[in-house]
């Protein structure tokens, strides 16, 4: 961990240094930048560390400034981390000291966590519910001592769809009882989609460089594709969830969104990988490839991969000529990049895998969730609940602040109502893993493909019942503002293709623009 304890004396002497290093360098007033923050990548932000043009510290008092002028209306940002400026200043005195090449990939770059993601530190981790404001966690999450070991700063949390939107079926999209209801950048008053709400607003609106989400059924994924950012969505057990507040280990996994797939790799880089505190790493450490995924950063990245495109289930707009003529251009600049489009799949076969009156992936969670977070609320420090039914009945405790007669607590009920892993659940189990392999297994391996391709996160519900991973990229414009992205989804630590893929189409497309909204 950053540290937080550096004397006033010592703290004092670096502003000095800073005062004079930026007068040295000609530069008078924050506004002053050679060097434009908004908008910047990682590598953008590393290049001006490196040529001088920028510290950590101009940069966290740059996020924090945004975040005190534009968090009011969206809400994106639940608590900021009252050590950033810190951690900044650690990053800049370490940048001095020591040589470029022994810097971690992200040193000095301020990523937002989701609020269910913890961290051992001044800052909560509640999931957004007022239910675990001032517990206190054993220790960081896996992914979050991955990001300290990379030199990044933890700038705060973000807001989410309280408890990963498995609380109640009403509870809106973006909406936690903690920080209210997050809104679009680009259009106030349509959805920013959840659970990973705020991760997506935040970074939208260039209230952080990066940020990190989680996924169990769409919650990178939908988000990422209603604010315009790129949204990796690992396989699951590629990134620990250890730390991580859970709905179901069957399905969950931590992500980077950020506004290009660069970013994106450089913080799945930062985070990927083993970690003991989740077994399931160790099994999808093979996926990892030697080298990380940056080599995958490649232009011609398109050449050669063969793409799902299932016109009639996936890409059938009847009152949206807008969307097919948008998607009909990404085709074209898909096959123009070299990509083959195969459209012969037999779809019939692959929606009979999965078609069944019975909900298991319900069925299989709610029984899940409650050992999972169970045993979450049992291994924290300090806490007031220790128990899906002690949540529940702060809930009822406090039904006006938590909005229960209005949103519900429904899944909480339902998951308290299971007991255990029974025959039910493990048909339940056995049979997802059965359509995943007669469904999305088959659809790719029978026809060769690289990656399944959908527009918004329409595939997201396949690769979540298969732990699957996907990637989703900025694609286009509603007619009311709101973004919409290009979605690749592959097999099984894919992720290597997956990001060729994304890359060279979001390297020939850049769609992604800043929001720009009243306020
Ligand atoms: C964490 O929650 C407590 C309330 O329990 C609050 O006083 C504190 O400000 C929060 N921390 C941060 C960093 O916002
Ligand atoms: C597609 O699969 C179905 C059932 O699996 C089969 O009946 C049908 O003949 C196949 N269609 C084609 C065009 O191969
Ligand atoms: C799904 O199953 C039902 C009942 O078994 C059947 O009527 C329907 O045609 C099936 N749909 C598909 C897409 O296979
Ligand atoms: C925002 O979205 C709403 C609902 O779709 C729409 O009525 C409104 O015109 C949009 N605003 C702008 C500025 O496009």
């Amino acid at each position: 961990m950053a540290s937080s304890k550096s004397s006033p004396l010592r703290l004092s002497l670096y502003s000095t240094l800073l005062i004079l290093f930026l007068q040295s360098s000609g530069s008078h007033s924050k506004t002053n930048h050679a060097f434009s923050i908004k908008e910047a990548t990682v590598q953008d932000l590393q290049l001006a560390f490196e040529k001088n043009q920028l510290t950590s510290r101009q940069l966290v008092e740059f996020y924090l400034e945004e975040i005190h002028r534009l968090n009011p209306l969206l809400r994106g940002v639940i608590e900021v981390n009252p050590d950033a400026l810190c951690q900044a200043d650690e990053a800049d005195r370490k940048r001095k000291v020591k040589a470029p090449g022994s810097l971690g990939g992200l040193h000095g770059i301020p990523i937002l966590l989701k609020d269910n993601i913890a961290t051992k530190d001044k800052m909560n981790t509640t999931a957004g519910s007022l239910a675990l404001l001032g517990s206190i966690v054993p220790r960081d999450a896996g992914v979050v001592t991955k990001l300290r070991k990379a030199g990044a700063i933890i700038l705060g949390k973000a807001s989410l769809s309280e408890w990963a939107h498995f609380r109640g079926n009403n509870v809106p999209s973006g909406w936690c009882a903690r920080s209210g209801q997050g809104k679009n950048p680009y259009n106030l008053s349509t959805d920013p989609c959840g659970s990973s709400s705020g991760s997506a607003i935040s970074v939208a609106a260039n209230m952080a460089a990066v940020t990190l989400g989680t996924e169990t059924d769409g919650s990178i994924l939908c988000p990422s594709n209603n604010n315009a950012v790129v949204g990796i969505k690992p396989t699951v057990g590629l990134t620990s969830r250890a730390g991580v507040i859970p709905i179901t280990p069957r399905q969950d996994t931590v992500g980077p969104m950020c506004r290009t797939v660069a970013d994106a790799v450089y913080v799945l880089d930062a985070i990927a990988g083993l970690d003991y505190n989740d077994k399931a790493t160790i099994e999808a450490l093979k996926y990892v490839p030697h080298g990380g995924y940056k080599q995958f950063l490649k232009p011609d990245g398109l050449k050669g991969k063969r793409l799902g495109l299932v016109r009639n289930v996936f890409f059938s707009f009847e009152n949206e000529p807008l969307y097919t003529e948008v998607f009909e251009r990404h085709f074209s600049t898909l096959r123009h990049g070299g990509a083959i489009l195969v459209e012969n799949v037999n779809i019939s076969k692959f929606l009979a895998a999965y078609n069944s009156s019975i909900d298991y992936e319900s069925i299989a969670m709610a029984a899940d969730f409650k050992l999972a977070i169970n045993s979450y609320l049992k291994q924290l420090v300090v806490s007031p609940v220790r128990s899906l039914k002690d949540l529940i009945a702060f809930n009822n405790k406090f039904s006006n602040l938590e909005k229960i007669k209005e949103y519900g607590q429904e899944l909480f009920v339902d998951a308290e109502a299971t007991n255990g892993i029974g025959k039910k659940e493990k048909e339940a189990v056995l049979n997802m893993a059965k359509m995943s392999r007669n469904g999305f297994e088959k659809l790719i391996r029978e026809n060769k493909l690289d990656a399944l391709l959908s527009p918004f996160a329409s595939i997201s519900w396949v690769l979540a019942m298969g732990g699957y991973p996907g990637v989703i990229v900025p694609a286009g414009y509603d007619t009311d503002g709101t973004p919409f992205g290009l979605c690749f989804g592959g097999l099984k630590g894919s992720e290597p293709t997956l990001i060729e893929i994304a890359y060279a189409f979001e390297q020939a497309t850049k769609i992604r623009r800043p929001p720009s909204f009243k306020h």
